[in-house]
């Protein structure tokens, strides 16, 4: 995994199969809520991949809610790939795509607040966050008592 470019771009119908493999261990740690195939599928064009080389490591989503607010979500990158700044142009390929859509701001529920902070994104109360936010939180286990930190950046 060395010295290959990496490559960002849009999720195609061929990748997603990957895309499922590659978020699962994670989906099934409940670091990120859970996906199956059909909704990757019917949310194809929030998704953001990126490869390394032929093998794809890194997987986002950029979810709009309204004309001033997108969540960053979904985002995992491969452990064999991580720090290498995979990260970081994934959340980058988000806010672009957010600019061109026109909406106005950005943010994440994560438990690295420092990987988010280096982006320019800041803490904010989760209570402030629409109500609109919580609908697919209401599924996972620990809604009730959920410990993510809400992140926003202005882009
Ligand atoms: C969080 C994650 C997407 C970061 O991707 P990445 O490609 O490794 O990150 P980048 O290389 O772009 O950035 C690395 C920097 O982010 C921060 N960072 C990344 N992962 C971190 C972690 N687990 N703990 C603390 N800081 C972390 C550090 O500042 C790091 O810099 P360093 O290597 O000099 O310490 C990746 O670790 C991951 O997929 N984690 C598991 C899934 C997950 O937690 N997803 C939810 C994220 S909201």
């Amino acid at each position: 995994m060395s010295s290959y470019l990496i490559q960002v771009r849009p999720a195609q119908v061929q990748d997603v199969e990957q895309m499922y493999q590659l978020m699962l261990p994670f989906m099934l740690d409940k670091t990120l809520i859970t996906r199956d195939q059909d909704d990757i599928f019917e949310h194809l064009q929030e998704f953001i991949i990126a490869f390394k080389g032929d093998a794809l490591v890194g997987v986002t989503a950029l979810h709009v809610y309204d004309s001033n607010l997108a969540e960053v979500r979904s985002l995992v990158v491969s452990p064999k790939a991580q720090r290498m700044s995979i990260g970081h142009k994934l959340v980058k390929a988000c806010e672009d795509m957010g600019k061109q859509l026109g909406v106005t701001r950005i943010f994440a529920l994560t438990y690295i607040d420092k990987f988010f902070i280096e982006q320019g994104y800041t803490i904010v109360a989760k209570e402030s966050l629409p109500q609109k936010v919580w609908t697919v939180c209401i599924h996972c286990p620990k809604f009730s008592h959920c410990d993510e930190i809400a992140m926003v950046k202005n882009i």
